[in-house]
């Protein structure tokens, strides 16, 4: 059976966001990738041991791929965002052109990407390109996958669960968590992305 391993992260020092934060936050991470692996075993032992008699169990097990699956996909999206260091918070590429034009403005994109970030409860605010539709979208997940938009590409993921912030900043102070993850974004990290979804 296919294992899935952790991967690292080149990170530079970041601005507001505490290495004790990062590395708590990438052991949650590791903590995915764990039982992704741990969740494909078990059911491929209850499905040995006897399909049948443990129907129920294999089926509420296969529910929870979602979670841990894109709970370590969705963090392989958010720590490379800021590998390569800090950038303008522009891209002046091809991205912001897209987004200007659905959100009248650069600024008019980051508020609408702040706000569905200030959502209520856990989970990620998502800024993705739908290639079929030809649009962006900014949507919130619920944990890991409740309400992920199928077939997409996705560009920019912010991790808004607490875990992503505690260490720095108190569940009142969301909103400096998302000034903190913007500013240390390297944009060019989420214009290749775009730049890939287009071709
Ligand atoms: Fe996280």
């Amino acid at each position: 059976m296919h294992t899935y391993e952790p991967k690292s992260f080149s990170l530079p020092a970041l601005d507001g966001i505490s290495e004790k934060q990062i590395d708590a936050h990438l052991g949650l991470y590791q903590g995915y990738v764990k039982h992704i692996n741990l969740l494909r075993e078990q059911i491929a032992d209850l499905t040995n041991e006897d399909a049948e008699k443990y129907a129920f169990a294999i089926e509420s097990t296969r529910r929870r791929m979602g979670f841990e699956f894109n709970g370590m996909r969705m963090h392989e999206f958010y720590f490379p965002q800021w590998e390569g260091g800090s950038t303008s918070q522009t891209t002046g590429g091809a991205l912001e052109k897209v987004l200007v034009e659905k959100y009248g403005s650069w600024d008019g994109f980051l508020t609408h990407f702040k706000k569905v970030g200030m959502s209520r409860g856990s989970g990620w605010a998502t800024l993705c390109w739908d290639k079929k539709g030809k649009t962006p979208h900014v949507w919130w997940t619920v944990d890991h996958e409740l309400g992920m938009l199928a077939d997409v590409r996705i560009l920019l993921a912010m991790d808004m669960w607490e875990h992503a912030y505690m260490v720095d900043y108190l569940p009142v102070e969301k909103m400096k968590h998302i000034e903190a993850f913007l500013k240390n974004l390297n944009w060019g990290v989420v214009e290749a992305r775009f730049e890939s979804a287009l071709s």
